[in-house]
């Protein structure tokens, strides 16, 4: 080391305390500008406002980190396997991975500003309509979701993915906090960007839609749903083996969802259930005569009706009853549970 006399370190001092009319127009080398970090302002916390309690706080933090593993899981498979994964073939057939990725992705790291959950009831949506757990609050505050007491009574954790007779195909995907948030954080403008969406209507349609190479199929919020369910349960609860439900046609009757509602209504312990036994009965009735199908059906090429998961999500509740199920098939137009296709059908669950 060298020991520099004082006497030199002042002289140099002064040296540099007098500059030149030349130093003076340049920035001081040591200068510290007080620049703010690029991500200045990140919010890295999922908000949750302060209407919820600390247990309802804890289990939509909780909910929400497991919709983050969940995406997060789905999202490796793919980086892993590509669209050579079986799994994969089946949701997205053979479309290029980056889109699927990047939606999931968003779910992962993207900015938690725009997305605040809430607990009060501002549009008296969970009063009103007690079978529902929750609602995207739509254009009375984009970025907001309600959680409706329910969620607390009926969504499970994701470990329990495969458990108590639920499978991916006949199941609802909404039973898992995890994949039931997924859902309402792709309907907040800051995650979906009004680009992932629904688009194939249920189960078989988004299958159909995979197998025919559609480019909406890895922009599709249920299909991402459900491959990411599929794909948990293969690779994380039973490896190897998973619990993709039953392949090919469902025995009974022609509807699949006819299968989801009886499985699901089955496990509903209250009345609620007969409001979807009693809307799959009168599909089925439809359409043995061929006449006008009900709103949450429709036909395949191959004559197959299909109903959507309106009423088998419906019957979950413990607590609704046939006429608050009636009601949210009705009027709930609004609300996060229904939406509107490109051809002007409006879907509920
Ligand atoms: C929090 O809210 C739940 C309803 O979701 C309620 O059952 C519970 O008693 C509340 N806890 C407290 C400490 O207020
Ligand atoms: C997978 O993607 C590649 C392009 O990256 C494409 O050539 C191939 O046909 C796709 N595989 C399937 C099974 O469609
Ligand atoms: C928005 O607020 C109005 C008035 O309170 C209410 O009728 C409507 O159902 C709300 N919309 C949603 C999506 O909850
Ligand atoms: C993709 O979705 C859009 C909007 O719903 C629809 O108009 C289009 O026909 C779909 N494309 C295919 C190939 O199904």
């Amino acid at each position: 080391m060298y020991a520099v006399p004082v006497a030199l370190l002042s002289a140099l001092a002064a040296v540099s305390a007098a500059p030149t009319p030349l130093e003076e127009k340049r920035q001081a080398p040591f200068e510290v500008t007080a620049q703010a970090p690029w991500n200045s302002g990140a919010v890295t916390q999922w908000r949750v406002h302060s209407s919820c309690n600390s247990s309802e706080a804890y289990q939509i933090r909780q909910g929400l980190d497991e919709a983050v593993e969940l995406a997060s899981h789905a999202k490796a498979h793919i980086n892993r396997w590509g669209n050579s994964s079986e799994i994969y073939q089946k949701y997205f057939g053979g479309n290029p991975t980056v889109e699927a990725v990047g939606s999931l992705d968003v779910i992962i790291n993207g900015d938690r500003s725009g997305a605040l959950f809430r607990c009060d009831d501002p549009d008296q949506n969970c009063a009103n309509m007690p079978d529902w757990a929750g609602h995207w609050r739509g254009n009375n505050a984009s970025d907001e979701t309600v959680i409706c007491p329910t969620s607390y009574e009926i969504r499970r954790p994701l470990a329990g993915v495969c458990g108590l007779g639920w499978n991916v195909r006949q199941g609802s995907r909404t039973v898992y906090w995890g994949s039931d948030l997924m859902h309402r954080l792709w309907h907040m403008p800051a995650f979906g960007q009004g680009y992932v969406d629904h688009y194939a209507e249920d189960y078989e349609l988004i299958l159909e839609a995979a197998a025919a190479n559609s480019p909406n199929a890895t922009k599709d919020s249920y299909g991402l749903i459900y491959f990411a369910l599929e794909a948990f349960a293969h690779d994380v609860i039973y490896p190897g083996t998973g619990c993709p439900g039953p392949a090919g046609e469902l025995p009974a009757s022609s509807s699949s969802s006819a299968a989801a509602t009886s499985a699901t209504s089955s496990a509903a312990s209250s009345a609620s259930a007969s409001a979807s036994v009693v809307t799959t009965a009168s599909a089925a009735a439809v359409s043995a005569s061929a006449s006008a199908l009900p709103e949450n059906c429709h036909t395949h090429l191959n004559g197959d009706v299909h109903c959507s998961e309106a009423t088998a999500t419906i019957s979950e509740s413990a607590s609704a009853t046939a006429a608050s199920a009636e009601a949210g098939a009705t009027e709930s137009g609004s609300g996060e549970n229904c939406h509107t296709h490109a051809n002007g059908e409006l879907h509920c669950e």
